[in-house]
This record gives C-alpha cells, structure tokens and sequence, in this order.
C-alpha cells in the first residue's frame, strides 16, 4: 500500500496530524484526522503536558514530537524544583532548565514553572546548618529569597506562571507538618509568593496541591487563598492536581471544587492530569501485557466525564495539563509500587493515540460555540 496519498502530502500518523502542513487545511485530511487536544480546546482553555529533559533535550524524538504537535503548554516534571537546580548551597545549575525553557521558547508554548517550596525533592541542607542542626527562621527566609530571586529572576518574562508553593496542606486542611512551617510559621506560604512577586512582578503565581477535592482539605485551601488576597499578595489560580482514579473523584466534587475557587476570584489549573488504572492495595502487575479493552473502554468515559467538568467550568479553568505524554513515561509505572505496567495518559507506549484521546476531542466544544 502506498503511504503517499494522491494529493501529494506525506502520510503522518494520525496523532501527529498537526505536523502536516498544508494538508490539515485540506477537507478530507480534516475529515481523517482528528484535531490536535491544543487545536480542539483552543480559545477554551491551553492544554499541557509534563515533560522530562529527554523529551526537551531531544533524545526523545517522539515524544517531543508529540508535544509539538499536540500541546501549547509545558510544565517541567522535574528540571526546576529545588533539589534539581540548587542541590548545594551557593550551587545553582539551570542546564536543565535553560534547555526547558528554549525548547518551550522554540515552540511557542505557554511555559510554566514547578515548583519553587515543596516539602519532596527538597535537599537536607536547606534546613540545617554544616553541624546538622534546623537553622534558624532569619538564615531559613534567606535561603528562600535568594533561591526564588534566583531561580524566579533567571527566567522572568519567560516563565509566564509559577507553582509558587506544592502542598502545603495536610489532608485535614491544615498546614502540613514540614520543615518549612516547623522553621518559619505559618507565613511562609505568604512569604514565598511576596520573594516570586519581587522577582518577577508579571508572572502569574499558583498555589498548588492534591485532593483538593476533599472537603477538608479544600476548606483548608479556601482559607489559605483567603489569607493571601487579605495581605494582598497576588495569587492568580489554584492548581488542581488530579492525580485521579478511574472512580475518584466524582463529577460532582469536581464541579464543587471548582465552582469553590471560582467564588474567590481565582482562576483554576488543572496541573497534574492523569488516572490510575490499577489497584492501589496490590502488588500485582494485572496489566502487564496490554489493558483489556473493557478498561481501554472504561478510561475513555472517565476522560470524557473529566473534561465535560472542566468544561462546565470554563470561565475558570484556564489550562490542562497531563503529567506526561505517554504512558511510558508516567510516574505511575513507579507509584505507589515499583516496576508495574500503568495506563494513565492519551498517548500508549509506541505514542499513538488511545481511545481516550479521541473521548477527549469529541467533548471539545464545536468552533462556533468556542467562540461564544
Ligand atoms: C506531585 C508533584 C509533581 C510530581 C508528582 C508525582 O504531584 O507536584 O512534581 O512529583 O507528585 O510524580
């Protein structure tokens, strides 16, 4: 079979349909291929992706590849958070994130950082001195400031928004018992977001966590936005990780918690899309050699009935982003157990598309009612 159709456009797998210029405008290629996520949701909300450095760094051609064609926004899995680039005191290293950053330059992608206080990936040395003691709330603010200035200040203007703090709370909705609050109180959230907005007054800020769909946890985050705004610091949106299962959360706590920030005045993210395919309470691998296309089937409905919530809600919800690209990638091969086969994202492990990209098309609004 020939794989160059008769008018002249180099056949390209359907989930890179984008790359093929000047032939998507043609009306049976259109017909043919579905929409790219970022063409499908545009003028609704961006859709992003997580990336790794193989994916920006070009070792992973497919995958970037994917991004290019797919996405208009890109989170960094790892590059930017603290222990990649301040793993020593006085010891920065952005070639990890300078490549990010251009490869997102390059491709014109709304270009997010991640994350700038987390109580994970944090190096031991940020709260103690060289005898292994905590240090003390004025040395701990130091470090903070000059860290955020730094990391903040090397990409202003071009990191367009930051995840400023990464769960912060517990899932009582109080403040979690981290270094940070146990050295610093609880002013360190405010803290952090004032040393972001010195260090780059037009980037919009985050504050970013899991679960939020609990109620608990949710009326501590509502609090923790109120105190914000009550000091005047400028928080642009709360970011809903979505960490999800095919069961959780439902519809309906979706649209709550949404519909909960929305009442702020703060717009939502989702940050960290994906759902989890596989029993949490076991060891086992059940899906090592492929996903039985009953569950294929089933992931489809839950991207469908995702996206339909967010796009309820689409005055407020102003980004998408997976927390990856293909399910290769995912961290959920490695979490909550190690070594198992994980089906979370659109894409499958050779890239191509799963039936849950083409669920995720079909909930995108037609043209005209995008431009409402
Ligand atoms: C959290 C963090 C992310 C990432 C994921 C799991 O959600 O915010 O940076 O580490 O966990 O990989």
């Amino acid at each position: 079979m020939s794989s160059r159709p008769r008018n002249g456009c180099r056949a390209l797998p359907v989930f890179l349909g984008a790359l093929a210029i000047g032939c998507a405008q043609r009306p049976r290629a259109a017909a043919l291929n579905p929409p790219a996520l970022r063409t499908a949701f545009h003028g609704v909300f961006l859709v992003g992706a997580a990336l790794n450095a193989a994916q920006f760094s070009g070792q992973d051609t497919l995958g970037a590849a994917i991004v290019k064609a797919q996405f208009n926004s890109i989170t960094p899995e790892n590059a930017l958070k603290w222990a990649s680039v301040h793993p020593r005191p006085g010891t920065y290293d952005f070639a990890a994130g300078d490549r990010y950053v251009a490869f997102g330059e390059q491709n014109r992608m709304f270009i997010v950082g991640h994350n700038l206080v987390w109580h994970n990936q944090t190096p031991r040395w940020v709260f103690e001195d060289s005898a292994g003691r905590l240090v003390s709330r004025d040395t701990l603010l130091a470090r903070l400031r000059d860290h955020i200035r730094t990391v903040v200040g090397r990409y202003r203007g071009r990191i367009k928004g930051w995840d400023v703090v990464n769960e912060a709370l517990e899932d009582d909705g109080t403040l979690r018992r981290t270094p940070w609050l146990t050295i610093l109180g609880e002013d360190y959230v405010a803290a952090a977001f004032r040393f972001a907005h010195e260090a780059d007054p037009d980037a919009e800020l985050y504050y970013n966590d899991y679960e939020l769909e609990r109620a608990p946890k949710r009326r501590g985050a509502v609090e923790l936005v109120r105190r914000l705004q009550d000091e005047g610091i400028p928080i642009a949106a709360v970011g809903l990780q979505n960490h999800d299962r095919l069961d959780w959360p439902s519809p309906a706590q979706e649209d709550s918690t949404i519909d909960a920030f929305a009442r702020l005045g703060v717009r939502v993210m989702i940050t960290e899309l994906d759902v989890d395919v596989l029993p949490h309470t076991s060891e086992s691998n059940p899906f090592g050699d492929g996903l039985p296309d009953s569950l294929q089937q089933a992931l489809a409905r839950r991207y469908a009935e995702l996206f339909a919530s967010y796009l309820r809600h689409r005055e407020t919800v102003t980004r998408v982003t997976f927390w990856g690209v293909t399910d290769r990638d995912s961290w959920l091969n490695n979490w909550p157990v190690r070594g198992r086969t994980n089906y979370p994202l659109l894409f499958g492990r050779d890239g191509r598309p799963k039936p849950a990209f083409a669920a995720v098309v079909r909930t995108a609004p037609t043209r005209e009612r995008r431009d409402d």
